[in-house]
Formats: structure tokens, C-alpha cells, sequence
């Protein structure tokens, strides 16, 4: 049936649905937790960095002038050199499904994947092959190549689907008895596809290989069971959904059974079992702390730490309620709107199978990403030519989606005169 209804009375009745949802919300009042930005009529970018919360100046004061400028170094006793692993723990239990002791923070995500992968490539000396796919985050991709040239191992490539993202069968296809580690990402940046975690996890195990998960897009958004699903190593950032700020280290989980057992490269003073006996060898840590190599960037590991209250509060199943019901709006909303004017939609209809961004597409939408950031609409631009419109939960309202959609619509119509 063609929709003959003028552009006014789709935008109407997106406005109105788009004032139910938000009447509806459970999460709602949790929009009130961030700070506000001025001039930001609509900020759609919270998957590539989460919003302050409104209290974290007055937090970051409260640690520069007592943690810091007044219990001085005695802090480091008192509660930093615990804080890597203690907010691991956290992590893991509001957001991965991870028993204590086995989740640490440390690092960036780059050097992260760096220090499992070299470990898992070189765990078994009969396995020569490393499993990536070719649509996965430049980092990751390059991790697995240099890693491969380090250690004379060769990288096997996964050509998923697009939209669809990685499929089991895709893995099945690719692993062997040669296969030491599979990595790949839960959400896919670009697509926002969500990965099979515990079909996968298996079928990698099926072959005797280890699984490495890249949790970036979905940590503090999609509910996981590292423990039960059996995964053996998975790293994420903290400053997506974890709202950790710019440069906010990343964490790592290791499953408790290859502690003290899988070796990993950085090997500084950090990991050693006994940090202040300053001996002339190396032994490495037995339990997480192996992970970590320098001293740990205590001030960023802050801004997370209310982040993650909120998400214990809200529960991280009914963030992920919320934002199925977000990107299902968007969807709706880029159907009446945009896809009229050729945009393309690049992520699966099936809200199940995908994390908490839509994204479209437009030969256009480099210029117009151009014009919207200069507006203060500010979604994310990936090229070639797509528009990641990340929706996080709780920073994020239903109007404010219409909003970025309609400002979207906007920019090209008047890009295009
Ligand atoms: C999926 C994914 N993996 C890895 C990274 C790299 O993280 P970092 O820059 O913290 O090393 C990113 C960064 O955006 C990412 O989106």
C-alpha cells in the first residue's frame, strides 16, 4: 500500500509516538543523570563516547583535592592498587556475566587484544592459524596481522555478510585443528550487527581453538553470560556505553582456567607476582593481575564508576528492553522519513540480531555529518558513506532520536538544492 500521507502528518505522528515512548519509559528519569550539553539539540554518538554524568566535576574535584591532594601517595595503598582488578570485578558482574577475578582494567583496547592474542597464538605450537573477519575493526584486524608476523603464524579471513554480520556457519567453515583463536566482535562497529556469543563460542571449542570476543559496541548495553557461554578472553572499551570519557582504559576478561597458564607479552612490573620485590627475574603473576603491564591511569578510571552505578540500578536486561525499542523507532522513523529521499538502511530489521546503533546510508551523508556537527545534531559519519546512529539508553530519549532523524532528512534535502 503506498503511503499518501503529507511530509507534516508523518512528522506528526512520529512526534506523537515519540512522546508516548518516552511517557512509557521505565529508564526515563535516568536521562536526568547526564549533563547537559549546550547548543546539542541532539547527540547520537554516545556509541563511540557516553555523556559525563551531571556529578562528575564535582567527582573529579573530590579526588584531585582529597584521594589525590591530600592522602597523597599513601592512596596508592589505601585503594589504588586494588582499583584495576576491583573495578574488573564490577564490570564484570553489572555488565558481562563474569565471576569476580577474572576481569581487570587496564590499558587501551588496542593493547589489550595485543596481550590476549599473543598469548592465545602461541598457548599451542601445533595450532598455526589466527581467525578474523575482514569487515572487523581496524585494530582488531591489525593486531591479528602483526601478531601472525611475530610469530610466524597466518591469518585466515571470515567474509561475513554486510548487514548480517558473522554467522555460525561462517566460523564452522574457517576453523580447524589448526586454528589456535578466533576474535571477533559482539557488535559490529559498522553495521551494528550482534554476533552468535554462545553458538560461536561453541563451535570454536568444537575445533579445541580458544575464543576471543571484542565487546566495544556491546558492554553496558547487551546483557552477556561470559561465564556460562564459556568464553575464554574478551576485551571492550569503557568510554562507549561505559561512559568512562575520553581515553578511559579498556578491561580484558581471561576465564579463571587460563590464568597463570596463557603467557601474555607486556611483561612489566604490574604482572609480576610479587610487584615491590624488585627481583633480578620475572615471574609472572597467577591470577588476573597478570594482565596488566604499568601503573594503571587511576584519574580515568573514574567517570565509569558512575556509570556503572546506573547501570546496576537501571539493569543492564532493561537497558537492553530500552534500546531495542530505540533502534526498532529509528528504524520506523528512517522508513517514513529517509528512506523516501534514498537512503539506505545498512543494519538487519531484526532487532535481536543487532546492538544499540542503526545505520544508513547516503553518498551525501559525509557533507551532511558535516552540516549536522556544525548544528549541534551530532550522530557518527563511517565511511564510505554511512551514519551510525548510536543510541544509548539511558542518555538517550525517543525524542531526541526524531530529532537526529528529522535534522538528518533536513540537512539533505538542503545539501541536495
Ligand atoms: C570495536 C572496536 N574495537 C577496538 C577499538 C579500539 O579501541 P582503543 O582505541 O581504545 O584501543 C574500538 C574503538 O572505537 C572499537 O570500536
Amino acid at each position: 500500500m503506498t503511503d499518501t500521507r503529507d511530509a507534516a502528518t508523518v512528522e506528526r505522528s512520529l512526534l506523537d509516538l515519540a512522546g508516548a515512548l518516552d511517557a512509557a519509559d521505565p529508564l526515563h528519569a535516568h536521562l536526568d543523570a547526564f549533563a547537559e550539553a549546550p547548543g546539542v539539540g541532539a547527540y547520537l554518538d554516545g556509541n563511540s563516547l557516553g555523556r559525563p554524568l551531571k556529578d562528575a566535576p564535582e567527582k573529579l574535584a573530590a579526588f584531585v583535592r582529597d584521594d589525590w591532594g591530600t592522602r597523597l601517595i599513601r592512596s596508592w595503598d589505601e585503594q589504588w592498587m586494588a582499583l584495576p582488578m576491583e573495578l574488573g570485578d564490577r564490570i564484570g558482574r553489572v555488565t558481562l556475566g563474569a565471576a569476580p577475578g577474572q576481569t581487570v582494567v587496564a590499558d587501551s583496547t588496542s593493547v589489550l587484544i595485543y596481550k590476549l592474542m599473543r598469548a592465545a597464538a602461541t598457548a599451542d605450537p601445533s595450532r598455526t592459524e589466527l581467525v578474523i573477519e575482514s569487515g572487523n575493526f581496524p585494530t582488531d584486524r591489525f593486531m591479528a596481522e602483526g601478531v601472525a608476523a611475530e610469530t610466524g603464524m597466518s591469518v585466515r579471513w571470515i567474509e561475513p555478510d554486510p548487514v548480517l554480520g558473522v554467522q555460525i556457519a561462517d566460523v564452522v567453515a574457517a576453523v580447524s585443528e589448526r586454528t589456535a583463536l578466533v576474535s571477533l566482535s559482539h557488535v559490529d562497529y559498522r553495521s551494528g550487527a550482534l554476533a552468535d556469543m554462545p553458538g560461536i563460542t561453541t563451535a570454536v571449542h568444537e575445533v579445541g581453538a580458544l575464543m576471543m570476543w571484542d565487546l566495544c559496541h556491546s558492554a553496558g548495553v547487551i546483557p552477556m553470560q561470559l561465564d556460562a557461554w564459556g568464553v575464554d578472553m574478551a576485551v571492550g572499551c569503557t568510554y562507549k556505553y561505559l561512559n568512562g570519557g575520553p581515553g578511559s582504559p579498556a578491561f580484558a576478561y581471561l576465564r579463571r582456567e587460563h590464568q597463570g597458564v596463557l603467557r601474555q607479552p607486556i611483561q612489566g612490573w604490574w604482572s609480576a607476582a610479587d610487584i615491590f620485590a624488585m627481583g633480578p627475574q620475572y615471574a609472572p603473576a597467577g591470577d588476573i593481575r597478570q594482565l596488566l603491564s604499568g601503573t594503571p591511569p587511576i584519574t580515568s578510571m573514574l567517570a565509569m564508576q558512575g556509570m556503572l552505578d546506573l547501570i546496576e540500578q537501571a539493569s543492564i536486561e532493561a537497558i537492553r528492553e530500552k534500546s531495542l525499542s530505540l533502534t526498532d523507532f529509528a528504524v520506523r522513523a528512517y522508513d517514513e522519513v529517509l528512506a523516501p529521499l534514498g537512503v539506505r538502511l545498512l543494519s538487519t530489521r531484526d532487532a535481536a540480531l543487532r546492538g544499540s546503533h542503526v545505520t544508513i546510508g547516503h553518498p551525501d551523508f559525509r557533507a551532511v555529518t558535516q552540516r549536522l556537527w556544525a548544528d549541534g545534531i551530532i550522530p557518527d559519519f563511517r565511511f564510505p558513506d554511512g551514519i551510525r546512529l548510536g543510541l544509548s539508553p539511558l542518555s538517550t530519549s525517543y525524542a531526541e532520536t526524531l530529532t537526529g532523524v528529522l535534522a538528518v532528512r533536513d540537512a539533505l534535502e538542503s545539501h541536495g538544492r
